[in-house]
């Protein structure tokens, strides 16, 4: 029988207190208990980021921490930083450079970017390259997406 405990995550500046099983991970309490859907469910074991969400302000895959270890720490998801003014320039790079096909790695993608170029405001392309080196595209996009990525670079630089 599964152990089952009440925890409280935030979310998107958000609290809720919801009773899991322990084994619950962070994105199943994204998409099945609150309805937040961007962060996709693909490889389900961290190998292709496309669950990736920002944990105290760093990318995380959400598929590989239980809710458990999560807690009170801060979680963004892509719905919440859609919300934020200094995502815009992302966003907008991604669908100016038309960088996705299926278009299920992209929040991943997208989320990564944002944090990247948080942390390395003029980092250069093979830094970007770096720091996305754990996100896979199974639809090979990496051309146009390293495009989205610099052009997200640029907008951020002079939106700034
Ligand atoms: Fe989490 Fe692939 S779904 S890393
Ligand atoms: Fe399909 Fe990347 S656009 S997985």
């Amino acid at each position: 029988m599964p152990y089952r405990s009440w925890v409280s995550v935030t979310v998107n500046g958000q609290q809720h207190r919801l009773e899991v099983d322990h084994r619950t991970t962070l994105l199943e309490v994204l998409r099945d208990h609150l309805d937040l859907t961007g962060a996709k469910r693909a490889c389900d074991r961290g190998e292709c980021g496309a669950c990736t969400v920002l944990l105290d302000g760093q990318p995380v895959y959400a598929c590989h921490l239980l809710a458990m270890q999560v807690r009170e720490r801060p979680v963004v998801t892509i719905e919440g930083l859609a919300a934020q003014a200094d995502f815009r320039p992302v966003m907008e790079a991604f669908v100016a450079s038309d960088a996705g096909q299926c278009g299920f790695c992209t929040p991943g993608f997208a989320v990564a970017t944002y944090a990247a170029l948080q942390h390395y405001p003029t980092a250069s392309e093979a830094q970007l390259r770096w720091e996305l080196v754990g996100h896979l595209c199974r639809c090979n996009a990496y051309d146009k997406i390293m495009v989205a990525v610099q052009e997200a670079s640029r907008r951020r630089l002079g939106a700034s």
